[in-house]
């Protein structure tokens, strides 16, 4: 059985006081949650402050992005290296927003996924297509390329440690949740992608997210899915009631 990964990206909002304050009100909540997995990633900024607070609890720190190098002449780059030291756990890689404002594509993703388990950081890939692409008639292909070359090269074992997030890009902070059969479709469909190139055993354990205007009021419907394993949650991760009534539905 799959557990559960609910995941809050907050993307470029809040400063430190603010982080660690949502983090602190999350924590204290922590204890009447099920048995779920949970992490929040905040800016680059604020990680530190935030594992802080969060150190020896079960939610977990993510970062939002890293580069593939571990030193060196990249300004403006954080090296996995560099972010595993610090304390986070997971990374965020090839969020639509990267890909859509910053150049991200299949191949950096790939080089960046490679990057984060060479220094021991547990990748969260992401993948969606655009509403262009679903209105024509294109989701299945695009979602299997972007799964396909992000993953290259990886071993099995890899493979099972790891988080999909599957994206709709249409999704995203728009308010329109994709519904949960649409989901599920695309789920499913993933994880037979994954059971092609990988085999069985990846394709059972890895979790795949769903990820675009969750709220707690669709939350419970989402997860009930059989290849939904949790959620990447963007707007309703920022505030702590909002973000805590996600995770009590989930579990
Ligand atoms: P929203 O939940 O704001 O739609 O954002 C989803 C997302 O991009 C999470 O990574």
């Amino acid at each position: 059985m799959r557990k559960q990964f609910i995941a809050g990206n907050w993307k470029m909002n809040l400063d430190t006081k603010q982080a660690a304050e949502l983090a602190r009100a999350l924590l204290d909540a922590a204890g009447e949650l099920g048995d779920i997995e949970i992490a929040v990633a905040p800016v680059a900024t604020s990680i530190s402050a935030v594992i802080e607070v969060l150190r020896g609890s079960k939610i977990a720190v993510a970062a939002q992005n890293c580069y593939w190098e571990s030193a060196g002449a990249f300004t403006g780059e954080l090296s996995p290296e560099m972010i595993r030291e610090i304390g986070c756990q997971h990374v965020i890689i090839g969020h639509s927003e990267r890909r859509q404002f910053f150049g991200e594509t299949d191949e950096t993703v790939n080089k960046k996924v490679h990057a984060a388990f060479r220094a021991g950081l547990l990748p969260i890939v992401c993948v969606g297509e655009s509403l262009a692409e679903r209105e024509q008639g294109k989701t299945m292909e695009v979602v299997s390329t972007q799964l396909k070359q992000s993953l290259r090269d990886l071993r099995d074992e890899q493979v099972t440690q790891l988080t999909v997030a599957y994206e709709p890009v249409w999704a995203i902070g728009t308010g329109k949740t994709a519904s949960p059969d649409q989901a599920q479709e695309v789920h499913a469909f993933l994880r037979g992608q994954l059971m092609e190139t990988f085999g069985p055993g990846a394709a059972e354990a890895v979790r795949i997210q769903y990820g675009g205007s969750v709220k707690a009021a669709n939350a419970a419907e989402l997860l009930s899915k059989a290849d939904i394993d949790g959620a990447l949650v963007g707007g309703a991760s920022l505030k702590a009631e909002d973000f805590l009534g996600i995770l009590r539905e989930a579990g």
